[in-house]
């Protein structure tokens, strides 16, 4: 069980023992040393259902209150307050359980078949900043949902079918027919632009690659041959990204688009005889009644377009029918820009009614914020264009490069280049997972490169610093007792026995965040431990238990920011 939960289930018994069963307890960690390590603050509104004293019950809840071996105080605070002041040989006895345990300690949840689909680029054309946050946002959740003992299936849906196809197909025939055999490729950016342009300009061009669009969904063999170097070649270049950004996406997790078009007629059958389907000018349309236009009438939802077409919401309905019907999921989490919020609860509305997905598998759109520049609009070049994620990521690492030769210049440059890489990658990804994802957030260099403050690198380098302890320390004895007499001993102990409520509440709300301030929190502490308990100057068992906390602060540093898909590194 964890801490939260063993204090939450001893306040129940409690409240039920003053008379008040039905107040669930609600417990939280302390927001200031002076509260001890958790409150419970549910007295107040259980005295208020009761019609009773705020005091009085909080009285008779703290003389029910077994905390036996796990608090040393319990007082009253305010009205309704409680207090709990942790036992430090209860927090010593944790820790050392944490330390001898590869899993620190988290015992492994009841696993759910959960589903993370996250990055889903649009495919033939180069993934630029905008692609950064789910990629990032989606990757440390499905890290923290694995660790936790979920069965955890990632998931690339990809945009790799519709009608900016027939236009690449066009154009790629036009060139290579005017003796251009080269596929001029490997610049994805320029190669769409020039399409586009040819696109805009000639009627007659538009008409041929509208008749690609045709054929690749007729199953024309010549034409899905060119579909399918253009994705491979996009889908190569989504790689490169993923493996710099250390995101654990591969070729199998891609399932895009295109590999629900022949379900798209089928969803559309089944609506029908669901009754769902409405005829409008032409359209095949599903009214929602809990969806309103601006004249307050039913919103329409379009499935099947006057010309046959489908859209993004006919092939996001095949995608969840395959979850369900083929993966048997209990959980979908989309992590996807907070501007498709509508498209999301609209199409999740039309699944349940369909039967596309029971209610017992839960679906859920993880929204973000936008990623701004300095100057508090979108992230854009200089010159008002999109910036490639790739080479977002390299200037990282050239700035993170110049930060550490400053720094250390005695390194090689091997090893340079190493730290930079961690560093640098590091900083723009705990930028955007220290934020609440939901709100908009300005990037800036010079803030997620700091050494101090709520960054990357001030916590690799406080991961560094312990390992540093290990180096210069002989004689450990990894068994040795933790024994805690000092404030500072005590409160990294009690934020480290934090680690498992944690990373259960990211995993719960899809707040990456949460485990980012944690960690904070940690360095933080270690660093005042560091200061007020001298570790190797010590001596005895003294000397032994520090070591034993600073290994333990170690090892959750070093876990928590994997978990974030964050590097450390031993020296820097
Ligand atoms: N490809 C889409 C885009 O770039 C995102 C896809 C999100 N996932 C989904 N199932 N609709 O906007």
């Amino acid at each position: 069980m964890t801490i939260l939960q063993l204090i939450n289930e001893r306040v129940q018994a409690a409240l039920s023992a003053a008379g008040a069963p039905d107040a669930p307890a609600v417990i939280q960690p302390a927001s200031k040393p002076e509260f001890g390590d958790y409150q419970a603050n549910g007295v107040m509104g259980a005295a208020k259902a009761l019609k009773t004293n705020p005091r009085e019950l909080a009285q008779k809840v703290v003389a029910a209150l077994d905390l036996q071996g796990i608090a040393d105080k319990v007082e009253i605070a305010g009205p309704g307050f409680i207090n709990i002041h942790l036992a430090p040989e209860y927090l010593a006895r944790r820790s050392e359980t944490a330390l001898k345990d590869a899993r620190l300690g988290i015992t492994p949840v009841a696993p759910q078949r959960v589903m993370v689909e996250y990055s889903s680029p649009n495919l033939a054309k180069e993934m630029h900043v905008g692609h950064l946050r789910s990629s990032i946002i989606g990757d440390a959740l499905a890290r923290v949902m694995e660790f936790l003992g979920h069965d955890v299936v990632r998931a690339n849906h990809v945009g790799d079918w519709g009608t900016q196809f027939g236009m690449l197909t066009a154009y790629l025939v036009e060139i290579r027919q005017a003796g251009d055999n080269a596929l001029e490729l490997s610049d994805l950016e320029t190669f769409y632009r020039n399409a586009k342009v040819r696109f805009d300009e000639s009627e007659e061009f538009a008409d041929r690659a509208r008749d690609y669009v045709v054929r690749l969904q007729g199953g024309d063999a010549e034409v899905l041959k060119l579909w399918e170097q253009f994705v491979d070649i996009s889908l190569k270049h989504c790689e490169a990204v993923y493996q710099k950004l250390n995101v654990g996406l591969k070729r199998e997790h891609v399932r895009g688009e295109s590999a629900y078009n022949d379900d798209l007629p089928v969803i559309v059958e089944e609506l029908r005889a669901a009754g769902l389907l409405s005829e409008s000018d032409g359209a095949e349309v599903v009214f929602l009644e809990e969806f309103r236009t601006q004249d307050d009438e039913p919103m329409g939802v379009i499935i099947r377009k006057k010309d046959g077409g489908f859209l993004y919401t006919t092939t996001d309905l095949g995608a969840v029918r395959y979850r369900h019907k083929v993966l048997n999921l209990d959980r979908v989490i989309y992590v996807v820009d907070a501007r498709q919020s509508q498209h999301f609860a609209q199409m999740f509305s039309i699944c349940r009614k369909a039967g596309f997905a029971p209610e017992s598998m839960k679906l859920e759109h993880i929204g973000f914020g936008v990623m701004m520049g300095d100057d508090g609009k979108p992230f854009k070049t200089r010159s008002g264009g999109t910036v490639k994620l790739i080479e977002l990521l390299d200037e990282a690492e050239e700035r993170a490069y110049a930060l550490v030769s400053e720094k250390n210049p005695e390194l090689s440059d091997a090893e340079k280049r190493e730290i930079a890489a961690a560093v640098g990658i590091g900083a723009v990804k705990y930028a955007d997972l220290s934020k609440n994802r939901m709100s908009d957030y300005i990037f800036n260099w010079d803030t997620m490169l700091a050494f101090e403050g709520n960054t990357a690198p001030y916590l690799q380098y406080a991961y560094t610093r312990v390992q540093s302890v290990f180096r210069k320390a002989e004689n450990v004895d990894a068994n040795a007792p933790i024994v805690i007499t000092e404030p500072a001993e005590k409160h990294l102990a009690a934020a480290l026995a934090q680690f498992e409520d944690t990373l259960l509440s990211v995993a719960e709300g899809c707040y990456p965040h949460y485990l980012s301030n944690y960690l904070y929190q940690i360095a933080t502490l270690f660093s005042r431990f560091y200061e007020a308990c001298p570790i190797l100057k010590s001596e005895g068992e003294v000397r032994a238990s520090r070591l034993q906390l600073a290994a333990l602060t170690g090892k959750t540093l070093k876990t928590g920011l994997d978990l974030l898909g964050i590097k450390v590194l031993e020296t820097m």
